[in-house]
């Protein structure tokens, strides 16, 4: 029987794919069956990522997606896709009144402005299909919710929104689709990079409490979704933020 979530047959990239969530979703969509290409800065953290999927004919391209000539060099290495998943991403915590030129343009550069510019290229130089689809890794925060420090990374996830919409829109007449997932708090190399370290008995008290389904995520729970968006399952979905946050919107 047809299996509307199986990947056999897709080619994909996914960036950020050296750590946490990114690695997440390259291993469990290797596991659905994609080809995967996946990209990252730390050469041995994307191999240990390399050796964990699943199947062959898998490649993995080194980028530092900051700047504009390794974006061109990624593009014009990675093969015919059916689809990308935007997952690299950096945190900045700074209070409003501290905020300078070089922290925001850090942050933008890397959260907005390089998914915004892959995006662009992968479907000028047709590096994307027909009907691909195109997910880019958000987040609650700037979306659904504040949190106190966040201002300057909140604000390249509402951007990243507001391009998901109307890049939905605008590609919709080729069949591509574009989404987000829109996850709740995952416990990865990002928490140290934002010096927001939480013992397991913080987590369990404050974090696990604010979490109706008990518990904070797991790579795998964000990569479900995007096997979702990125399968034919959800042929008929763009433009969408899907939420993955164990009801901690609701709360
Ligand atoms: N974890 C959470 O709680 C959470 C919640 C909501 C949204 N998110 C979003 O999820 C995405 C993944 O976060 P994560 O938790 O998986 O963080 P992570 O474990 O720190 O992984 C971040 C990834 O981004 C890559 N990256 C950073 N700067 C880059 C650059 N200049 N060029 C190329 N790659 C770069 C890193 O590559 P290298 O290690 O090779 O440098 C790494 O693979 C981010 O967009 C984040 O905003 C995370």
């Amino acid at each position: 029987m047809m299996n509307p979530f199986s990947l056999e047959g897709k080619t994909l990239l996914i960036t950020g794919a050296s750590s946490g969530i990114g690695r997440g979703i390259a291993i469990e969509c290797s596991k659905m069956g994609a080809t995967m290409a996946i990209t990252g800065r730390n050469e041995a953290r994307l191999k240990e990522t390399y050796d964990m999927l699943e199947g062959t004919n898998h490649i993995m391209l080194l980028a530092d997606l900051s700047k504009q000539e390794e974006i061109e060099k990624l593009v014009a290495n990675v093969p015919a896709l059916n689809g990308c998943v935007h997952s690299a991403g950096i945190p900045k915590i700074c209070g409003v009144k501290h905020i300078d030129r070089n922290l925001l343009e850090d942050i933008i550069n890397v959260n907005e402005v390089a998914p915004i510019l892959l995006t662009s290229l992968l479907l000028r130089k047709k590096k994307l299909q027909k009907k691909s689809s195109i997910v880019f890794i958000s987040s609650i925060s700037g979306v659904c919710v504040a949190n106190i420090g966040e201002a300057p990374y909140a604000s390249t996830k509402g951007a990243i929104s507001g391009f998901v919409k109307t890049a939905a829109y605008e590609l919709a007449a080729q069949g591509t689709r574009v989404n987000s997932i829109n996850p709740g708090l995952v416990p990865t190399r990002i928490l140290e990079l934002s010096n927001t370290v939480f013992s397991e008995d913080q987590l369990k008290e404050t974090m696990y409490d604010r979490y109706p389904l008990k518990r904070v995520g797991k790579p795998e729970d964000i990569a479900y979704g995007a096997i979702y968006l990125l399968s034919d399952a959800s042929s008929w979905v763009t433009g969408i933020n899907l939420v993955i946050d164990g009801g901690y919107i609701l709360a």
